[in-house]
């Protein structure tokens, strides 16, 4: 396995990505039940942006040079800035399990796997130093060394009966990855039907990215919704021409928030007259 996600971390997709991620935890901390955590591809938690890539200097760095007023972006960037102020290092970036271990409360647990035993130990030493800095950190959060696609199943259902698993793979062999994510939203569903499910996809090519759709469509037993941010024309041959995340069981007023907040991060990003930005319901019920 070849990928890195330092390479790319803080571009246009992980902004996407980890503001909709705070969007979902947030909605689940409106109930005082604790809930589940699950990170099935957590990556090494924090990278050090400072010697940042073009990706992420239009990613986070534009992002943070502007001051949003979308409640959810604000949310955004006030997170990013207490959890560079709580490291001391103004350059740092959270990944999705320090955004997820910087949200959850005492009664909220979090599973964190990783295939990558290098990417796996970095991560126990982000989440060390954060839980030195936060009183109220959750009850447990663990790291697990592992296939996120097989021990998913070990996790679900979770005895709180309250979760959201995140799956973000990296898709170095894309086709198999979207064979993947669909097996494990279809086998999480069935082990968990009440569970919120978030897979991140990228749109490389327009075709197969609706074809995967109208099969997740068919093929899940819950409500599900997609939202996209693309900065190139959508089967353009540049590589990655935009961001996805396919939200099953999303909570009460999830497509709402994402409609008013997408426009201003599409804006903030610079986005040309070729990219675009959408949230809608793919299928409304089992
Ligand atoms: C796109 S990155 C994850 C980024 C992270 N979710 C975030 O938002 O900060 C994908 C990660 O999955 C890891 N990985 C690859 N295959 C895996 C597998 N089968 N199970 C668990 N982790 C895997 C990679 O080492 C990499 O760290």
């Amino acid at each position: 396995m070849k990928y890195r996600h330092s390479f790319h971390s803080g571009n246009f997709a992980d902004v996407h990505k980890h503001v909709t991620l705070l969007q979902l935890l947030t909605a689940l901390k409106k109930k005082d039940k604790g809930f589940l955590y699950l990170d099935t591809h957590a990556g090494r938690g924090s990278y050090d942006l400072s010697s940042p890539s073009l990706e992420a200097t239009e990613g986070i760095g534009r992002f943070a040079s502007l001051e949003p007023s979308a409640p959810e972006l604000r949310q955004y960037a006030a997170l990013l800035a207490q959890f560079r102020a709580r490291h001391g290092q103004r350059h740092l970036y959270p990944g999705s399990p320090l955004i997820a271990a910087s949200e959850l409360r005492p009664q909220d647990r979090a599973v964190l796997i990783e295939f990558l035993g290098a990417e796996a130990n970095a991560l126990e030493a982000s989440l060390g130093s954060l839980a030195q800095a936060r009183e109220d950190a959750p009850r447990s959060v663990r790291v697990e060394r592992g296939d996120g696609f097989t021990r998913l199943r070990a996790w679900l259902p979770p005895p709180e009966r309250r979760g959201l698993t995140f799956i973000d793979p990296p898709y170095e062999q894309t086709e198999q990855d979207f064979g993947h994510v669909t097996a494990a939203l279809a086998e999480g569903l069935r082990r968990f039907p009440t569970g919120v499910f978030a897979a991140w996809y990228p749109i490389k090519d327009a075709r197969r990215t609706a074809i995967w759709q109208a099969a997740c469509a068919r093929t899940l037993q819950a409500p599900a919704l997609v939202c996209e941010l693309w900065l190139y024309p959508r089967d353009s041959q540049v590589g990655l021409n935009g961001s996805g995340l396919l939200i099953a069981n999303p909570p009460y007023l999830t497509l709402e928030r994402l409609q008013a907040w997408l426009p201003e991060l599409k804006s903030a990003l610079g986005v040309g007259p070729s990219g675009g930005a959408s949230a809608r319901m793919l299928s409304q019920s089992s």
